[in-house]
């Protein structure tokens, strides 16, 4: 998947590349020994946590997750890569198949105590909304951490992101 040069997807443009997707994502380099170990390292120790995944796709760093003891929700746009997801994870974590767009009105304020996007905020056009809505359901001093891909050309293909909940 490349970033939004030509606007955003859709679910169904999601759904058609799901499968290679996800067997590419669990050994290509960049994500299994670059923005997956990076992304781990900054959440922690996630035991115990009640935890929302955001853009979760077919659920690799949900098993992680999960697997370390978290207690996690995990939200995606897209039917394929839920199916996907849930093959891998059973009943293990809740997930949800729900657009960003639409907010994260299944979660009430202050519900979780991290919240974590692994590669999907630079599919949408708009943060803002979402960063609210994170905001809303972190508890006072949850954390949220990210990694987006960083624009063509600057020459770096991913970035890494951490912030507080007292930081919008
Ligand atoms: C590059 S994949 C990353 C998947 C997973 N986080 C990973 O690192 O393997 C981006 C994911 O974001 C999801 N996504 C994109 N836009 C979305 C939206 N508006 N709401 C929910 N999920 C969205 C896509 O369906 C896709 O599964």
């Amino acid at each position: 998947m490349s970033p939004t040069e030509e606007g955003e997807l859709t679910a169904s443009q999601y759904d058609a590349m799901a499968a290679p997707y996800a067997a590419c994502n669990r050994v290509n380099a960049a994500n299994a020994y670059y923005e997956r170990p990076a992304t781990k390292a900054m959440l922690g120790e996630v035991r115990g946590a009640r935890l929302l995944e955001i853009g979760c796709g077919a659920g690799e760093l949900t098993d992680f997750l999960v697997s370390a003891g978290a207690r996690v929700t995990a939200v995606d746009v897209s039917a394929g890569m839920l199916a996907l997801a849930r093959e891998k994870l059973g009943a293990k974590a809740e997930l949800l198949q729900a657009d960003l767009h639409d907010g994260l009105f299944f979660l009430a304020d202050g519900e979780v105590d991290l919240v974590v996007a692994s590669l999907v905020l630079h599919y949408l056009e708009d943060w803002g909304p979402v960063l609210d809505e994170v905001h809303r359901v972190l508890r006072p001093g949850g954390h949220f951490v990210f990694s987006t891909f960083t624009p063509p050309g600057t020459g770096a293909t991913t970035a890494l992101g951490t912030t507080s909940r007292s930081c919008r």
